[in-house]
Parts: structure tokens; C-alpha cells; sequence
């Protein structure tokens, strides 16, 4: 048995040692926001937090993480709260099929957390491991400079 901290809840899971992180948060815990892509730690699409570190969960085995805090989209925010890089992609209509905003949202709130005021190249390298097939690179950009801008100028804070 598995313990470990997701979304701010205890919990014990049972899985396989092959089992990955995005196996367990999907399959046993029903937690779809990771999506799976590539499969290889390649695209980004499976992206949560890991002690508040950015993380592929498709390539972490998941008895890699026992003891251990992880954030999904979910644990982020939701329609009553929204974090303020899901508010900016909403408003900056950041999406189009919206498979990669997972990784996005997640790769980016965790740079902003660590990071009070990067600039567009800092935000550009970040997400330079994250992959939008459908080539909405420039609004999720925006997206990211609308949250950073909030998050420093005006004080809006998770
Ligand atoms: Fe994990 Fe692509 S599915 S990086």
C-alpha cells in the first residue's frame, strides 16, 4: 500500500510497482485533469506538481512518489476559485482542443510561484517542453504574461 498527499488529501493507494504516477491519479484516483500524450516525458501533457516542482507524471513511478505532496489541475483551483493562470487562460481564451493546457497551466503556475515577475523569454524557455499541436503557442503566452502581470502588479495571489 502507497501513502501519499494528493491535492492536500491523505491517501493510500494499492497499484503495481510498475504503476506510474499519471496511472495512479487517473486510473485510481479519477483525477483526469493530467492527460496523457506522449507517454514519455516528452510533451508535457501529464504535468502536476511534485512538492510544488513542475513534474511528468507519465515517466515518475508512483511508489517514486510514497510520502510525497502532488498537485493536480484539480488540487490548483476550480470554478469557484480559480488560480489566477487558469482565470488568465479563460480570459485570454488560451485554447482550442485544450489537451495541453493540463501541462501549461501546470508548468506555468509553478513558475510563477517560484517567480515573481519573469519576463517573456523566461515564460517562452518554461514552456518550452510543453507541446500545443494546435499551435495556440501565442495566446498561451499571452495568457502566462496576463497571469504574471496580475499576480505581480496587482497583487493576485493563488
Ligand atoms: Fe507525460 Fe507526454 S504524457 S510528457
Amino acid at each position: 500500500m502507497l501513502s501519499l498527499t494528493v491535492n492536500g488529501r491523505e491517501v493510500e493507494v494499492d497499484v503495481t510497482a510498475q504503476a506510474t504516477l499519471l496511472h495512479l491519479l487517473r486510473n485510481e484516483l479519477g483525477l483526469n485533469g493530467p492527460k496523457y500524450g506522449c507517454g514519455l516525458g516528452q510533451c508535457g501533457a501529464c504535468t502536476v506538481h511534485v512538492d510544488g516542482q513542475a513534474a511528468r507524471a507519465c515517466v515518475i513511478p508512483a511508489h517514486g512518489v510514497a510520502g510525497r505532496s502532488i498537485t493536480t489541475l484539480e488540487g490548483l483551483g476550480n470554478r469557484a476559485h480559480f488560480h489566477p493562470v487558469q482565470k488568465a487562460f479563460e480570459d485570454a481564451q488560451a485554447a482550442q482542443c485544450g489537451y495541453c493546457l493540463n501541462g501549461m497551466v501546470m508548468q506555468a503556475a509553478a513558475l510563477l510561484a517560484r517567480e515573481k515577475h519573469p519576463d517573456p523569454q523566461r515564460i517562452r524557455a518554461e514552456l518550452s517542453g510543453n507541446l500545443c499541436r494546435c499551435g495556440t503557442h501565442v495566446e498561451i503566452l499571452r495568457a502566462v504574461e496576463l497571469a504574471a502581470a496580475r499576480m505581480s502588479t496587482e497583487g493576485i495571489r493563488p
